[in-house]
């Protein structure tokens, strides 16, 4: 289907239920917010439980096989335990959705609508459109930025609010899947980023985390005609009223620059996490996978940050048992991990994603071997965060509270500026707010306080 052959609220909608299932990055998080706004706005209710519902969306990721697997699993176990039927219409979007577009009809599983990132402000009319003809019908495309003017915004946000600051990524590295699915990188318009911040911020919420698959290269229309960098749009969200926090996600190390980091010196309110994913400690590995710089150049941008700011807390992804990666390559990334010290970072094995350079390059690394490669990172980086984490230890942290604990509803659950969750006992008045807690207690993936 030609993109441009359906306009947004084009058929009467005859709505019903919907529930969402959400896979992937805070990007699809977003875009999944985004999705809830425009089915509510046309009528439709929210159900938390597939059962219920009369449409079903899968909002899905492709970055790694398993991503990708996880949604059919998904719908073949609903559809085992009942819960999705021949009446129900499952509509699957996200990259899985531009990656394999007309695949996922032909497999024959009982998806009806295929959508992509880009085509998400199309999807009740899509759902309506096969309502109307019985025929599945997919409409994916990597390329359009109209989602954000046809989409309305109902501005209801929790304590943190993603805001999506740019679209799909231009750099190619070669074992991504990303700039297939989410198309070419495109900024957009500066204005349009401030006014939905500022209505997230004025329906409560105390936090933007701005999102980008590499913030650092946003390039946006200012309303003046001229370009604003990534720096200089963070200036503009600090100086937007109420906002008492500011995150960002994905940084490229490549192109961190000193403006960026002059930025996060000058923001007290830029948290401490700062997310930025190098994938490998060796250079030769670095240069295959396309990521363009080297151990030693990240190491400097590590202690530029940390002369900046003496309590930032860097994170980062690694891909372990790349094509060729051999025992001295696995030895520098863990030598790097020793030398920056990451604070709580995920680590994968190497997937083969479909159309990518690297799914051609020879790999004679066994998957045992990958394996032990991966949990011996991952130990070493659990001792690193562990060793941040102890280091809150009687400290006094000013954490953002977003919502009830789920494990024990009288208690509070809240996020610190380096990103940890922290439990504490305290009025549900005060969810939304930042307070401070003097942390109590370390355990291994939370910390626990009490409200000063
Ligand atoms: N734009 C971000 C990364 C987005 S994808 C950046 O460049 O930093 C999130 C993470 O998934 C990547 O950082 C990488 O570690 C992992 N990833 C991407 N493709 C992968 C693949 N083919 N196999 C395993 N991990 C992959
Ligand atoms: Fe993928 Fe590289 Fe783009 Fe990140 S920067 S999304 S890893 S191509
Ligand atoms: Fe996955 Fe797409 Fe995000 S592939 S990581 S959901 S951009």
């Amino acid at each position: 289907m030609s993109d441009t052959s359906i306009r947004n609220g084009e058929f009467q909608l005859q709505a019903g239920t919907f529930c969402l299932a959400v896979w992937g990055c805070q990007m699809n998080v977003y875009d999944t917010g985004r999705i809830r706004d425009l089915l509510l706005s046309r009528g439709y209710a929210e159900v938390q439980d597939p059962a219920a519902a009369s449409v079903v969306v899968l909002v899905t990721c492709a970055v790694r096989a398993k991503a990708e697997n996880k949604v059919f699993n998904q719908i073949a176990a609903w559809k085992h335990e009942g819960k999705v039927t021949e009446r129900t219409v499952v509509a699957l979007g996200g990259c899985v959705g531009t990656e394999l577009g007309q695949k996922i009809i032909d497999m024959d599983q009982g998806v009806s609508v295929v959508f992509s990132p880009m085509t998400i402000h199309r999807l009740p009319d899509l759902i309506e459109l096969y309502r109307q003809t019985g025929r599945p019908v997919c409409d994916v495309d990597a390329l359009s930025m109209d989602k954000f003017d046809e989409l309305p915004l109902s501005g209801k946000r929790g304590a943190s609010a993603f805001v999506t600051i740019m679209e799909g990524c231009s750099n190619k590295c070669t074992y991504c899947i990303v700039p297939y699915t989410r198309g070419q990188e495109q900024s957009r318009r500066v204005e349009d980023i401030l006014k939905e911040c500022r209505e997230y911020l004025q329906n409560g919420a105390q936090e933007i985390h701005l999102l980008g698959q590499n913030v650092n290269s946003f390039r946006g229309l200012s309303a003046d005609g001229t370009e604003c960098s990534f720096p200089e749009l963070l200036y503009e969200v600090a100086s937007l009223d109420g906002v008492g926090r500011i995150r960002f996600t994905t940084s490229n190390p490549m192109d961190f620059s000193d403006e960026l980091v002059q930025a996060v010196h000058d923001i007290p309110i830029i948290a401490d996490a700062v997310h930025v994913p190098v994938q490998s400690g060796s250079d030769r590995i670095l240069k295959l996978m396309h990521r363009r710089y080297t151990a030693k150049s990240y190491l400097e941008l590590v202690e530029k940050l940390r002369t900046a700011r003496r309590s930032v807390r860097i994170s980062s992804d690694f891909i372990v048992g790349f094509p060729g990666e051999s025992a001295e390559d696995f030895e520098a990334t863990m030598d790097l991990v020793r030398a920056v010290k990451f604070d709580q970072s995920f680590s994968f094995i190497y997937s083969k994603r479909p159309g990518t350079p690297a799914a051609e390059y020879p790999d004679d690394v066994s998957a045992h071997e990958k394996k032990q490669r991966l949990y011996a990172l991952q130990d070493l980086l659990e001792q690193c965060a562990r060793e941040y984490s102890d280091g809150y230890l009687n400290t006094e942290q000013e954490v953002l509270v977003e919502g009830l604990s789920s494990r024990d509803r009288s208690e509070l659950k809240a996020r610190s500026s380096a990103n940890r969750v922290t439990v504490f006992k305290g009025s549900p008045d005060l969810i939304g707010k930042m307070v401070k807690v003097r942390i109590t207690k370390v355990l291994a993936h939370t910390l626990r306080g009490e409200l000063i």
